[in-house]
């Protein structure tokens, strides 16, 4: 089946009732036929569903169906993508370990490695930027995983994963990719060697603002048992499981079967299965969402480049964008509805800007049908140093845009407004 087809119908063969919507299980437990077929289950010896903070049959649809579109051998879903992330680092990491990232990430990713990891014993460390070579300079024996955006939220840069790849190869350790914002229909990260996704479901999965979620997607791909000495969670004995050894009992799926077993059945950041039913409603109309999300996306982006209130804008769909080469070579010629610019005179216009918008959304999401906007420096990064700042891409001024499926006119009148509100103060009319 192709991706469209895949969003529709993955992972879901309906049961003797014939539901053609995914049913809702809602349900804590499941009952279990004997003693024999409990411990089968339990075991993992037998599918099946026991209790649902570990496993449900409607989240099993979506982890199937995210697992098949980014081409994996399994998924797991969790409540957030902070659990996708804090999950997937935590499945891999020990005390002592280093975590390599390139550092244009999304701003809670970035606190939970800055300020979260270290307090754990988990090293963090930061590239310079997002080059392969930059990465391979900072991966050593104690390093467990390179983790990296595969289009930063909000830099908007497009790593070069096959490059990426190849250094955290070369020295023996797996490559995790957030891919939330490209989703797996402009982006198959293990295609181009990633061993590990991680997604918000969040923003265009879910697509209406209604329902956090998060997913792990194995990739299959990483030879865990060649590197027994750096990855000793994936080779020994596990006692929090009854002694399973991940790499060796579920070679094709060690990193979803530990991250279910070990992080969500001890720690508990478990979907529910209603906001899984609707995740997979979102999922449902995605590729015809994104068209539109990328139409008006170059719409806007092309009048705000035209605009003489405007300083600078990013849109990685313009040639002269550092990186529209490789966002022609990973994202076949697409490119996602988000764009940063900066309207001219500083940080107080575009706090003025922010709170000019009448249509567009002021709030922390992105992917949503609604158009939405943020001002990071006096929001989502408000915490961070101003070096912080700087390295995560974003600047006094910057404004992110999310643009969602309204009709483009309305879009622009809007921007328009409250540009013109913006550009008063520093022009003096204010
Ligand atoms: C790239 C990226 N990863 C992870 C997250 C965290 O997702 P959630 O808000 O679902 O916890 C976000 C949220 O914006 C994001 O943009």
């Amino acid at each position: 089946m192709r991706d469209e087809t895949i969003a529709i119908h993955g992972g879901y063969t309906p049961d003797s009732t014939r539901a053609v919507a995914v049913p809702i299980y809602q349900t804590v437990a499941h009952d279990f036929i004997d003693a024999e077929h409990a411990g089968a289950v339990l075991d993992l010896e037998v599918p099946g569903f026991h209790y649902n903070r570990i496993n449900n049959p409607t989240n099993d649809v979506l982890e199937k169906r995210i697992a098949a579109l980014e081409g994996g051998t399994a998924g797991l879903v969790v409540s957030s993508g902070m659990a996708a992330v804090s999950y997937a680092v935590l499945t891999v990491a020990t005390a002592g370990s280093n975590f390599v990232v390139a550092p244009q990430l999304y701003g809670a990713t970035f606190t939970y490695f800055a300020h979260v990891l270290p307090t754990l014993g988990i090293e963090v460390r930061f590239a310079p930027d997002d080059r392969a070579d930059s990465i391979a300079a900072l991966i050593d024996g104690a390093t467990c995983a390179v983790f990296c955006e595969s289009i930063g939220n909000p830099a908007g840069n497009v790593v070069d994963l096959e490059a990426v790849a190849a250094v955290a190869h070369r020295a023996g350790v797996p490559l995790i990719v957030d891919n939330t914002v490209a989703t797996p229909l402009m982006l198959k990260p293990i295609s181009h060697g990633a061993d590990v996704v991680v997604h918000s479901l969040t923003k265009f999965v879910g697509g209406h603002g209604t329902t956090l979620g998060g997913a792990i997607v194995d990739g299959g791909t990483f030879p865990w048992a060649e590197h027994a000495e750096r990855f000793p969670l994936f080779n020994q004995p596990e006692p929090a499981f009854h002694d399973v050894v991940f790499a060796r009992d579920f070679p094709e799926r060690p990193f979803t079967v530990r991250a279910r077993s070990v992080q969500l059945r001890n720690t508990g950041a478990t979907l529910s299965p209603l906001a899984a039913f609707q995740l997979l409603q979102g999922l449902e109309t995605m590729s015809v969402r994104l068209d539109r999300h990328e139409s008006n996306a170059r719409a806007v982006a092309d009048y705000l480049a035209g605009d003489p209130r405007v300083e600078w804008v990013s849109f990685v769909g313009f040639p002269d964008h550092p990186y529209y080469d490789l966002a022609q070579r990973y994202l076949k010629g697409r490119v996602p509805s988000i764009i940063t610019f900066g309207a001219v005179g500083g940080y107080q216009a575009g706090l003025d800007f922010f709170d000019a918008l009448l249509l567009f959304k002021r709030l922390l999401n992105l992917g949503d049908a609604k158009s939405l906007a943020i001002h990071p420096a006096s929001t989502t990064h408000r915490q961070l140093s101003d070096a912080e700042r700087a390295a995560a891409g974003i600047r006094p001024e910057t404004i992110r845009l999310s643009i969602g499926l309204e009709h483009i006119d309305d879009l622009i009148e809007d921007l328009d407004q409250a540009l013109a509100k913006a550009t008063a103060r520093s022009a003096g009319t204010a």
